[in-house]
């Protein structure tokens, strides 16, 4: 890959948005940990330092050897990376005696620094550091200081080595993506070219190249990653793509016949497994949602199996697996530190898994797989469909499962989506869907006395699902939404509207 930038990883939290912020500009990266430093450098064309937890004192914190790096590639350091980096080259860090968090203002030394083209004196950046560059280098030049921090950006003489002690790829470091910018673009001269166009055309050349004529099995789940996954292996390779929807019995009402018909229509080829009486037997009198979970992901691995063996001469086995879980599964300071779980191998591990895998969206993060999705044409209704659970239902009905449980609750969750959807609120909202309670509680309707069910509904806005606050639905909404449960589903007679934040709570009530 041409026009790629590397990230070296030192275990910050913020070392994603770094690569966030890169991607926004059009320009390819990828995350490394520290100590994985790649033998072939010669596709990167910049090399960015992240920060990192550590002290550069500290005995376990790392300390990477950059000759392969520094001087030979344009280098910028952040945060933790630019102490580092003056640690390597001689200077001196050491503990901060003032407080180095939060916000400050840059006031620059140096003028006419093309690192700060489009940038002014005084523009907001945002610290987050303990230690502090007492002493630069003295190959080094200042370029910027802010009340607190003295070397707060600096340069390297003879070489396109630049070092920031504020974190650029924060949204309230005002000018942070100009910064990137004006250093990847403008001084390492890396192109703009990374787009989801782009991305689709090189994929699929590079599927074609991969597989060749072999067939290739993917599990299509009606959301948006396997769904973008699913028409990029089309593209490449057609037929020979054997995608399996299975039904769980656990989908939204009418969900399995609905999106089985949309990936038709899409021209996959796609086969429908409906095993739903299998997983509700299998659940049958199962409360805990642990144990829920097992037993669906043991059962789909059973029915995945058993349909990928009549898949003749599969050698492929294709996940949309996408960059957060790729990077997730890899610690800064370990290297792996997830391999595959399966409470199969005692018995051997299922035959699909001993498929080699094709994963055309591991470097993707979400929003960049629904671009792509958009650029090869897929419906905007199946890009933009909230996130919902492997487990389904199952984990939205509290307690044990029966089959009226389910139907009780697909009518609810029906009414919900669909009033969202009515009344122009789904995309405002990150994740919907109802969850019914152990709990029946006491109604009128007519004159008669009931005892049913009662059904909390829940609409979160987040931006990862790790923390999530509850929507201010109008009011008016939920008194329509509610009126239209409890008149048009038999069993419920109460409505609540769970109103609590993640963390303490989470989203799903299971
Ligand atoms: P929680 O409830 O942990 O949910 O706040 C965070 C996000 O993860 C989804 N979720 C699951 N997804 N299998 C899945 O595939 C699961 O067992 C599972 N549990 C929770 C949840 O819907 C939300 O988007």
């Amino acid at each position: 890959m041409q026009n790629n930038v590397l990230i070296l990883d030192f275990g910050s939290q913020y070392t994603q948005l770094i690569a966030r912020r890169v991607r926004e500009l059009n320009i390819f990266c990828e995350i490394k940990p520290y100590n994985k430093l790649p033998e072939d450098l010669s596709t990167y064309k910049a090399v960015v330092l992240s920060g990192s937890p550590y002290s550069v004192r500290g005995e376990d914190a790392p300390h990477p050897d950059l000759s392969q790096i520094q001087g030979k590639k344009p280098l910028l350091a952040v945060c933790y990376g630019a102490q580092y980096l003056a640690h390597f080259q001689g200077g001196n860090v050491a503990p901060s005696n003032t407080r180095e968090y939060g916000r400050a203002n840059l006031s620059f030394i140096k003028t006419n620094e093309p690192f700060f083209e489009n940038v002014s004196t005084g523009s907001q950046v945002w610290m987050s550091h303990s230690d502090t560059i007492k002493d630069l280098p003295t190959n080094a030049t200042l370029l910027a200081s802010t009340n607190d921090v003295k070397n707060a950006a600096y340069k390297l003489e003879g070489e396109d080595t630049y070092a920031i002690q504020f974190h650029p790829e924060v949204y309230h470091s005002t000018d942070g993506k100009q910064l990137l910018e004006n250093f990847l673009v403008h001084i390492a001269g890396v192109a703009q070219t990374w787009t989801p166009d782009s991305f689709v055309e090189t994929t699929v050349a590079q599927l074609k190249e991969k597989i060749g004529t072999d067939k290739v099995i993917l599990g299509l789940s009606g959301g948006v990653d396997s769904s973008v996954a699913a028409m990029l292996l089309h593209k490449a390779i057609g037929k020979n793509l054997h995608c399996i929807f299975v039904n769980n019995g656990l989908l939204r009402k009418d969900e399995f016949p609905s999106v089985l018909k949309q990936y038709e229509g899409m021209g996959l080829n796609v086969k429908g497994v409906d095993a739903s009486a299998r997983f509700l037997d299998e659940l049958e009198g199962e409360s805990d949602p642990e144990k829920k979970r097992k037993i669906i992901g043991r059962v789909f691995i059973e029915v995945f199996d058993d349909e990928s063996h009549l898949v003749e001469d599969a050698k492929w086995l294709a996940q949309g697996t996408i960059y957060p879980d790729v990077i997730e599964s890899v610690s800064a300071t370990g290297g792996p530190s997830a391999t595959i779980k399966s409470h199969h191998n005692v018995g051997g591990l299922p035959d699909f898994m001993k498929l080699s895998v094709v994963e055309p969206l591991r470097m993707l993060f979400k929003d960049e797989v629904r671009r792509v999705g958009a650029s090869m044409g897929l419906d905007p209704l199946l890009l933009g469909r909230h996130p919902f659970p492997g487990p389904g239902l199952a984990i939205r009905i509290l307690g044990d499962i029966t089959r009226e449980k389910v139907a009780i609750l697909q009518e609810v969750d029906a009414i919900f989506i669909n009033g969202l959807k009515d009344a122009g609120l789904y995309d405002k909202v990150w994740q919907a869907g109802a969850m019914l309670l152990p709990v029946n509680s006491v109604g009128v309707m007519g004159d008669e006395r009931t005892y049913e069910k009662c059904v909390a509904l829940r609409a979160v806005e987040s931006t990862d699902g790790m923390t999530a606050d509850w929507v201010n639905l109008p009011y008016e909404f939920l008194q329509k939404v509610s009126n239209d449960i409890i008149n048009k589903v038999r069993g419920v007679n109460r409505v609540v509207y769970d109103i609590s934040s993640k963390p303490p709570a989470t989203i799903e009530w299971e």
